[in-house]
């Protein structure tokens, strides 16, 4: 899976014979999974149809700033919308006016608005291309920390042959995801992540279990692996599907399963997030048919789970170990002797008194407390948007 899968390209056509190899780029990005806005600037219309760029990409193409009905194009918008920007073909007039900070068409103030990553791949005659006023905006370009795909050797449109060819489109995306990837906040690092409940059998169609839905640890993998982390997923049984992400899952049933899959995987992991909500008691005994309804009451011995977290506590080298706490009462209190309790660098506690947080909601309000003994603690937000926090905290302030 690509590092560029669900991320959102904003790709910049100008005016350069090249220009018709974007829709090569357009097809190949949304093969990697990327969302892809083209914009063109308005002499690139003489080279490449709109209505080409927006077929293969999906979404519609912009080239003025504003629309035939009057409305505007909101460039601004669109330079905070996107995660990387690619210019490609980028002729010598639009890399001279990007070194200017000239702002003449809606390539250009997309550009300027831009806060992500640009990557500019150039196009020209090699005359051109070895001229030293292209040479020295292509160095301001790069000083203004712009990615420079360079060019490629080969026959060109004027019939002459050298340097001055747009990377070819295969060259421009392996480009672009070996420098996203290397920045990639978790590159290098593996994230083992449990999620969902356990179901602990009674009987082969009945079983103890809990309403965890399994939404926030599954968030926590896929913002996991768009952080560049090669991610392992141990999963209880939930519905939720990680089909498109880069995610290694193994599904597991009962607290022995998770236990033997994290543990299995836990001497390599870099950053250990335990989320699943155990069970902490399973039948003493799993019948091996279904029970029979007999007497007007029944009991079912239960005996205690292990405590997975705590295990890895115990087995702790120089992974990070991140548990949950779910406590109606004296929530911090007891989250901080879990912490200490279980051998953690960081605990995130739910409060089942809140009602946007826990089971079954899209919603959760978590606080984090260190080992330091900081506490944080957060808004109501969407799990998505917790998982980023967490991972975010992570990078920032633990894995220093
Ligand atoms: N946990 C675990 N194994 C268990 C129980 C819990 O690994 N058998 C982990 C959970 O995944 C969570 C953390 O321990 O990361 C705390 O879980 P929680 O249910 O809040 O606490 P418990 O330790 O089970 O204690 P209690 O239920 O008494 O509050």
């Amino acid at each position: 899976m690509s590092i560029l899968n669900r991320k959102r390209i904003v790709l910049a056509v100008t005016a350069g014979i090249a220009a018709y190899k974007a829709a090569f780029l357009v097809r190949l990005l949304v093969k990697k999974g990327a969302e892809v806005r083209v914009i063109l600037s308005p002499e690139a219309l003489d080279f490449v149809t709109p209505l080409t760029l927006s077929t293969l990409s999906k979404n519609q193409v912009e080239y003025e700033f504003s629309n035939s009905d009057g409305s505007w194009n909101n460039h601004v918008e669109l330079g905070l919308w996107a995660d990387l920007m690619i210019i490609a073909p980028a002729t010598a007039n639009t890399l001279s006016k990007m070194a200017d900070g000239a702002s003449d068409n809606l390539v250009l103030a997309v550009y300027l608005s831009a806060k992500c990553p640009v990557f500019v791949a150039p196009a020209m005659d090699l005359d051109m291309y070895r001229h030293p006023s292209t040479s020295q905006n292509i160095e301001r370009l790069k000083t203004f920390g712009n990615l420079i795909i360079p060019a490629e050797s080969g026959e060109l449109a004027s019939g002459l042959s050298g340097e001055g060819r747009m990377a070819e489109p295969e060259n421009i995306v392996s480009f672009v995801e070996d420098k996203i990837q290397s920045k990639a906040p978790l590159n290098g690092k593996k994230v083992l992540v449990s999620a969902g409940p356990t179901y602990e059998l009674i009987d082969p169609v009945r079983f103890v279990g809990n309403f965890s839905s399994g939404k926030m640890g599954i968030e926590i993998a896929k913002a996991a692996a768009d952080m560049g982390a090669e991610v392992s997923l141990v999963c209880g049984p939930s519905a939720i599907s990680t089909e498109g992400f880069a995610i290694r899952r193994t599904d597991v049933i009962s607290a022995l399963e998770m236990k033997n899959a994290m543990e299995s995987q836990y001497t390599e992991a870099d950053i250990v997030i335990m989320s699943a909500a155990v069970a902490d008691y399973r039948p003493a005994n799993i019948a091996e048919q279904k029970i029979k309804k007999k007497e007007d009451e029944m009991v079912i011995q239960l005996v205690k789970n292990p405590d997975i977290l705590k295990g890895l506590g115990e087995k702790k080298k120089n992974q990070l170990l991140i548990g949950f706490a779910l406590e109606t009462n004296d929530e911090i209190e007891n989250a901080k002797a879990k912490l200490k309790n279980k051998n953690l660098d960081m605990i995130v506690l739910n409060s089942m008194q809140d009602k946007e947080a826990g089971f079954r909601k899209d919603t959760n309000k978590v606080s984090f407390i260190t080992k330091d003994q900081q506490l944080i603690s957060h808004e109501a937000k969407n799990k998505s948007e917790v998982a980023k926090d967490i991972l975010n905290f992570i990078v920032e302030k633990l894995m220093l």
